[in-house]
């Protein structure tokens, strides 16, 4: 798993420069259905997972009085650094596959934004999540909808040596489902994304918000 992430983590260091300028629809519509999901609800202490370029992180302090934003790759943290000066934000370099020793305060917010494609346990990732959720706290998950992912789609930037592709993990609707139930999550919505909302098409986008007990 290591020599996986670190895999990850190099080439996200190579898209950094790139990542918010490259044509890329399923990173600008994650962000309106993350809006969209959210925009009802306030929070004290967001903890915004695989934070990236900060697509979403000055978004998400609007909602919050506090946000720990994490990141593996140095190189996006830099450019989230760059786009969001902010006393009430807190970024760190971390790989969340390993300890949590980021989170400092419970959380009533955790976003995952495009980041649990990487993630090949996500059943881990959610024993970690809603230990440190507060009661009533909630869980984002916005991601590349399954379908796409059986066609194929997967994270991928061009190179002078051409398309890289990243190491990217499928997970199946029904997992968060599953997962949602086994840690007594509620399902406060579930949503499918389409481009230019024509549901004659397939869906690009998932979102899910849960909500702990
Ligand atoms: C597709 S980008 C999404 C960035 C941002 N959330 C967005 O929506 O634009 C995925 C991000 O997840 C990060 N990531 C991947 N694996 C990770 C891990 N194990 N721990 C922390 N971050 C990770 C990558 O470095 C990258 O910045």
């Amino acid at each position: 798993m290591e020599q996986q992430n670190n895999e990850i983590k190099d080439a996200y260091n190579d898209w950094a420069a790139q990542y918010d300028t490259n044509h890329n629809h399923t990173r600008d519509m994650e962000g309106i259905a993350m809006r969209c999901t959210l925009k009802d609800i306030t929070f004290n202490n967001c903890l915004e997972l695989g934070c990236g370029t900060g697509k979403n992180t000055a978004w998400l302090l609007t909602q919050a009085q506090h946000l720990t934003a994490v990141d593996l790759s140095e190189r996006m943290l830099e450019k989230a650094r760059e786009k969001v000066q902010s006393e009430k934000v807190n970024f760190v370099q971390a790989d969340i596959t390993q300890g949590w020793s980021f989170v400092k305060r419970p959380c009533d917010l955790i976003t995952f934004s495009l980041l649990l494609e990487h993630i090949e346990d996500i059943s881990a990732i959610f024993s970690k999540a809603v230990h440190v959720l507060k009661p009533g706290g909630y869980i984002y998950i916005g991601e590349l909808h399954s379908i796409k992912q059986y066609m194929g789609s997967k994270a991928r930037y061009e190179t002078p040596e051409g398309t890289k592709e990243l190491i990217c993990f499928t997970h199946h609707t029904s997992d968060f489902f599953k997962l949602a139930k086994l840690h007594q999550l509620d399902i406060v919505e579930f949503e499918e994304h389409f481009d230019n909302d024509d549901r004659k098409n397939i869906p690009r986008i998932l979102t899910f918000l849960l909500q702990k007990k």
